[in-house]
């Protein structure tokens, strides 16, 4: 029989995290998330060297797609397992994009792509004074395929959005999300800097400062 200490915290339904798979194709994401885990002493490796495909995202809230694909990740792999998932949300349009972040403009007809994503969103807003919104990740990891508790850690970036684009990095809404306190867009920020003050890099350190507890 296993042996589960009580007396120390120590998590009782998986073996310590040494290596966990990603569950995301992105390489950016990959680099981000893998330096930041291995000062944690946690080898992080991509889904689609396992050949893991991707999973899908059917769900309407970020935490039940991230533990979707964390879940699928674990199951086929055998190993713990991270997922993310990550929006726009803004509070003019209750929150939309939202989830469907990444189909915005092909929910209602376009095609799927950042540049037509940005066109309805600025459509959205148009006239509108209250531009407030903000960048959401969450991060789901498990232990295993059918981990009763997995850790959840959230993110959250807050901005405004613009009416007119800035800037030429980063991806998605970058050059219309606008951040009052470094006065520059996402897409005006070096990646360094935005990878480190990020939705997912808020996120990730939430995530981390509860690994002790697995150890
Ligand atoms: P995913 O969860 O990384 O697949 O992101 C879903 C969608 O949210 C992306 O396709 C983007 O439209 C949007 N998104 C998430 N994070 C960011 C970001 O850091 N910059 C710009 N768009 C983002």
């Amino acid at each position: 029989m296993n042996e589960v200490r009580q007396d120390d915290g120590a998590h009782a339904s998986g073996a310590a995290l040494k290596k966990v798979v990603l569950a995301s194709n992105n390489a950016g994401k990959l680099r981000e998330f893998a330096a930041l885990l291995d000062a944690a002493g946690i080898e992080l490796i991509a889904q689609s060297t396992l050949n893991v495909p991707e999973a899908e995202e059917p769900h309407p809230t970020f935490v039940e797609n991230a533990l979707a694909k964390a879940r699928h990740a674990a199951k086929l792999t055998g190993l713990p397992a991270l997922a993310d998932d990550s929006g726009l949300c803004v509070r003019a349009l209750r929150g939309a994009p939202g989830v469907y972040s990444a189909r915005y403009a092909q929910l209602a007809g376009g095609e799927k792509s950042d540049a037509a994503n940005n066109a309805r969103l600025v459509a959205a807003l148009q006239g509108e004074t209250d531009r407030r919104g903000y960048y959401y990740c969450v991060l789901a990891l498990v232990r295993h395929a059918d981990d009763p508790e997995p850790l959840i850690a959230e993110g959250r970036w807050q901005g405004e959005i613009l009416a007119a684009p800035r800037g030429e990095h980063g991806f998605g809404y970058d050059p219309y999300f606008f951040l009052p306190s470094l006065n520059a867009s996402a897409a005006e920020l070096a990646p360094a800097v935005k990878n480190a003050s990020s939705h997912r890099a808020i996120a990730l350190r939430h995530l981390l400062a509860r690994l002790p507890e697995e150890a």
